[in-house]
């Protein structure tokens, strides 16, 4: 794992012989590492903090467990963060154990100008809301390609019951959605609760909150990945001039 810093505004990577190289991440992933970095430096000492999931959410864990910020510890959102904060130190309790988290930090696929997000590309969608829910705000951290006008555009994901897909791939298609079962290796993915994720692409969401409250009912639908009532709270922008902070 390579230990990154940033110096005069460079990104810079620790070498074994703890020199420091400009960094050779790609101009996405630096804009990854530059928001998960900003994200660290707004989270207090002594707080709880919901983690979520995906590649910027593992710039933010580096960042975390590098600045030794004296947390009262961290609730996470994905077997695979789990894993990656453990590996680097940092301390994990469960959901049940932590009844109020201080701030959630996570990604998102698409963030639109109210707060309003797409997430679930990772399949972490349904710990990602329940923790995001415990939390008292959630910092979206996110590179200027995820920010959108209207949701839709990055195909939605859903957690769902294997035997409601084929009757739910139907609902989505009255809206105008193509839903399909998401694939790893030729096979339903499982995601971390032994349930499968639908993609619908072709969808245009509107109306984040009432569609959200729509799919959430349907009959077999575990978690749709619009976070519209779990909204951001302030998403940190990556782009070419720096971090933008966006308070909603
Ligand atoms: C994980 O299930 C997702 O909700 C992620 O937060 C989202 O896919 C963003 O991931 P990246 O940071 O890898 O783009």
């Amino acid at each position: 794992m390579k230990t990154l810093i940033f110096f005069n505004n460079r990104l810079l990577y620790e070498t074994k012989k703890r020199n420091y190289r400009v960094s050779s991440l790609s101009s996405q992933d630096q804009l990854k590492a530059m928001v998960a970095q900003k994200a660290v430096e707004l989270i207090k000492p002594q707080t709880w903090v919901g983690v979520g999931t995906g590649s910027t959410v593992n710039f933010f864990i580096d960042a975390l467990a590098q600045s030794g910020l004296d947390i009262l510890g961290t609730v996470s959102s994905s077997e695979a963060s789990t894993q990656r904060l453990k590996h680097l130190g940092v301390q994990v309790f469960s959901s049940e154990e932590v009844p109020v988290l201080d701030v959630y930090v996570d990604g998102a696929d698409e963030i639109d100008p109210k707060g309003y997000m797409i997430k679930g590309g990772g399949a972490a969608l349904t710990r990602e809301k329940i923790v995001a829910a415990q939390s008292k705000s959630f910092i979206c951290i996110v590179d200027q390609s995820k920010w959108v006008e209207t949701l839709g555009h990055f195909p939605l994901p859903v957690e769902i019951i294997p035997m409601a897909a084929t009757r739910l791939i139907e609902r989505f298609r009255d809206l105008g959605g193509q839903a399909q079962v998401r694939l790893k290796d030729g096979r339903p993915l499982i995601t971390d609760n032994q349930q499968h994720i639908l993609d619908v692409r072709g969808l245009s969401i509107k109306d984040p909150l009432g569609f959200e409250s729509m799919v959430s009912q349907w009959p077999g639908v575990i978690t749709v990945g619009v976070f519209a009532h779990q909204k951001a709270s302030v998403c940190l922008l990556g782009s070419s001039d720096g971090v933008k902070t966006i308070t909603f």
